[in-house]
């Protein structure tokens, strides 16, 4: 059997919340949850708002601390790489370009940015790599000099995923990233990231409560709710034969939406 490229055992995340009758609280935000991610895999992450969806990415891209559990990473715990080695390993993309990309920066700073923080490259060589990203997420060499106010909104999302790929990740969380755009932007950066994953090698995490997407884009599924993980099956047997009523729910609410459209 071959090594997962990520292999996550029983981790958790409890956020303290303050002190209430002389004893400190706790919101269980995720509870032990164990999953594997191979490479060129398409791992969903679904769940209504709260369920820990954002929670686990940001443990997984080191912007948060786990409580517990433990993260492997071809094999090799990721404690043992510092933040630096995990950009290179997993990347997020977020929901809002408006908000994740600053507005000061001009396309070609935003995408040197990485770049400049975790390689000794000279500068032309940036340049080059930064010209490299822009065309491959079907962009021009002069958007670098362009400010994200002066491109459209998908532009912008490809911008962030031109930021995402920089450093050449193995692995890339989208949180909610089609969420905020226009349904024939959203069909747009939902193939560039399918071709991307083909060209690339990519595996994907991709949070969503879009069952329409997720049944399009993922090899496996995980439902959380409140935190737990409820059902974990593959795409197909998801969608066949949903265990839990929740995903039964879920699946449903989604087919109503669509019909009424
Ligand atoms: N920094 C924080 N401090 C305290 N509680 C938090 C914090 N971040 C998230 N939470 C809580 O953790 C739970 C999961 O949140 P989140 O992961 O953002 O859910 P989702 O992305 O699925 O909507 C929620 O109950 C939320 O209120
Ligand atoms: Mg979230």
């Amino acid at each position: 059997m071959t090594t997962p490229l990520l292999k996550v055992t029983n981790l958790s995340k409890s956020y303290y919340t303050g002190y209430k009758r002389f004893k400190r609280q706790y919101n269980q935000a995720l509870s032990p949850i164990s999953f594997e991610l191979k490479t060129g895999e398409t791992l969903a992450i679904v769940g209504e708002a709260g369920s820990g969806k954002s929670t686990l990415a940001r443990i997984l891209v080191g912007a948060e601390i786990r409580s517990g559990g433990d993260i492997f990473f071809e094999g090799d715990s990721l404690d043992k790489h510092d933040l630096k080695q995990r950009c290179r390993m997993i990347r997020m993309i977020f929901q809002d370009p408006n908000t994740s990309l600053n507005p000061r920066l001009t396309i070609g700073d935003l995408l040197d940015e990485p770049l400049k923080f975790n390689t000794d490259l000279p500068e032309s060589e940036r340049r080059a790599l930064v010209v490299d990203k822009l065309r491959k997420v079907g962009l021009l060499s002069e958007h670098v000099d362009f400010y994200p106010h002066m491109i459209s909104e998908g532009q912008k999302q490809r911008v962030a995923v031109a930021r995402a790929l920089m450093l050449d990740p193995k692995i890339i969380i989208a949180d909610e990233a089609l969420t905020a755009l226009d349904l024939s932007v959203r069909a747009q950066i939902l193939n560039l990231l399918l071709e991307l994953q083909k060209e690339m090698g990519l595996s994907y995490i991709f949070v969503s409560h879009n069952m329409n997407i997720i049944r399009h884009v993922s090899d496996k599924i995980m439902v959380l709710k409140k935190g737990e993980l409820i059902e974990k099956a593959t795409t197909e047997q998801l969608f066949n034969a949903p265990q839990h009523e929740y995903t039964q729910r879920l699946i449903q609410e989604q087919s109503l939406f669509t019909r009424k459209k």
